[in-house]
């Protein structure tokens, strides 16, 4: 994604138009490292905890990941569907890890109510 950006940022229409000023550029690379570098990071260090905390989880994962991925075989999207407990397994790493305990602060842009809730 960063190399597309790069190129679309440098592209002619772009530098013409001044469509992707280079400021732009900046803060999207800042969101891929720092939204997208710590949560990917941790998840997998939480992944790695719960699976060494719950073997027979790790043992039941790793033989589906066998089965479906003979040895050296990489995983595509295609695999999704035949991992159903890896899956799950991510799931409840999500589900249950603090990753983002506090979240991003959010506000409405104008007072909106929304299921007999106003959200100033
Ligand atoms: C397991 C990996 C990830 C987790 C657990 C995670 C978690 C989150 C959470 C909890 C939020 C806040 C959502 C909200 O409160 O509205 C968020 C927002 C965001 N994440 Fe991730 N994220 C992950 C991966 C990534 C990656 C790989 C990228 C970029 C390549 C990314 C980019 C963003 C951005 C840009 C936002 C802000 C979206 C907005 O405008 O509201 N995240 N993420």
């Amino acid at each position: 994604m960063t190399r597309g950006t790069l190129a679309a940022a440098q592209s002619a229409v772009y530098q013409s138009c001044r469509a992707f000023p280079e400021n732009d550029l900046f803060i999207v690379i800042l969101d891929l490292f720092f939204a997208g570098k710590e949560t990917t990071a941790s998840s997998l260090v939480w992944l790695i905890y719960y699976l060494a905390t719950y073997t027979e989880a790790q043992h039941k994962m790793q033989a589906e990941v066998d089965e479906v991925l003979p040895k050296g075989t990489l995983a595509t999207l295609q695999d999704r569907a035949r991992l159903p407990y890896t899956e799950a397994v991510i799931h409840d790493t999500l589900r249950v890890s603090s990753l983002s305990a506090n979240g991003g602060s959010h506000a409405a842009s104008k007072d909106t109510m929304l299921g007999g809730l106003c959200y100033p």
